[in-house]
């Protein structure tokens, strides 16, 4: 089985990204890794520290490695929006693929002393553990937000991105670049869409020369997350979209199914909901039909 640095370069050399998809529970997790195996392309599966609180951390690593061992399947598990080396750590010793170390509300130095100090200890536990760094206000919260903020938010520099890779040796990096967390209510019947900074992902791609995370993908334009891949975004987060189709797809379900209390007859239909998100968002990231394996 390729580890997951080996599947980002060939991604990258294929012109594509690989797809993030963030699960809280089995229904997600299932959607996704069923949409993943529809497609036959490699799938990250994402957990916050919230999520993994739910989930349970050693729990889903055992889950996603059964389902990589089983399948024979390029399914990676990434430690997503963590925020102490100690939860960093418990994630890389459970087994999980990578981290994304998320200090981006600290002062850059504090950000890039501590990040540096958490590459080092990641490592020596496991030397293929990929570590991501992020710097820049790209908000917070998957939800459905009521408000834009009041300011516009200030884009990661390329300047900022070379200082922070090259201090930290992160192997990932995750920049703004008018993405953000969440999505707004206009966004959710699509009158309204995020927009990205193309020329500044092309800038900090050459500044910063390591794989680019896109996060907050949610509700942006399919023309703007084709050209954020062509200019160097590597792996794309998605978090909001699932969770509303999981509450769509959950009431669908229950409403179809009145009276039922067998959950394995109720809840296949939630997870086919889900999983065309993923598997739609799968196809477009790839940019290719799905190819046999
Ligand atoms: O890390 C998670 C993602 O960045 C999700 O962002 O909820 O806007 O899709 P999203
Ligand atoms: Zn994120």
């Amino acid at each position: 089985m390729q580890h997951l640095r080996e599947v980002l370069r060939q991604s990258q050399r294929d012109g594509v990204a690989v797809g993030h998809f963030n699960v809280s529970d089995l229904l997600l997790l299932k959607a996704v890794f069923g949409a993943a195996r529809e497609r036959n392309v490699p799938v990250l599966v994402g957990v916050s520290e919230g999520e993994r609180e739910f989930f349970g951390t050693r729990q889903l690593a055992a889950f996603v490695r059964s389902l990589r061992e089983e399948y024979d399947f390029p399914v990676f598990l990434n430690a997503d929006h963590t925020h102490s080396l100690a939860k960093a750590v418990e994630a890389a010793k459970a087994g999980f693929d990578s981290v994304v170390f998320d200090l981006s509300a600290l002062p850059l130095e504090d950000n890039i002393r501590q990040t540096r100090e958490a590459v080092e200890a990641l490592k020596s536990i496991s030397p293929s553990f990929l570590v991501e760094g992020e710097i820049g206000d790209i908000g917070t919260g998957s939800e459905i937000h009521e408000d834009i903020p009041s300011a516009p938010r200030a884009l990661t520099t390329p300047a900022e991105a070379r200082q922070f890779v090259e201090a930290t040796r992160i192997d990932i990096l995750a920049p703004a670049v008018g993405n953000a967390h969440g999505m707004l209510r206009s966004m959710v019947d699509g009158t309204t869409k995020k927009h990205l900074n193309i020329e500044r992902i092309r800038e900090i791609k050459q500044a910063a020369g390591v794989f680019l995370t896109l996060h907050g993908a949610s509700g942006t334009g399919d023309a703007d997350l084709r050209q954020a891949i062509e200019a160097g975004i590597n792996i794309i987060h998605i978090n909001t979209e699932l969770r509303l189709a999981w509450r769509r797809g959950l009431e669908e379900a229950l409403t179809l199914r009145e009276g039922e209390i067998v959950p394995y007859k109720i809840l296949p239909l939630a997870i086919a909901r889900i999983q065309q998100v993923v598997s739609s968002r799968l196809e477009f990231f790839q940019g290719a039909p799905p190819r046999s394996r």
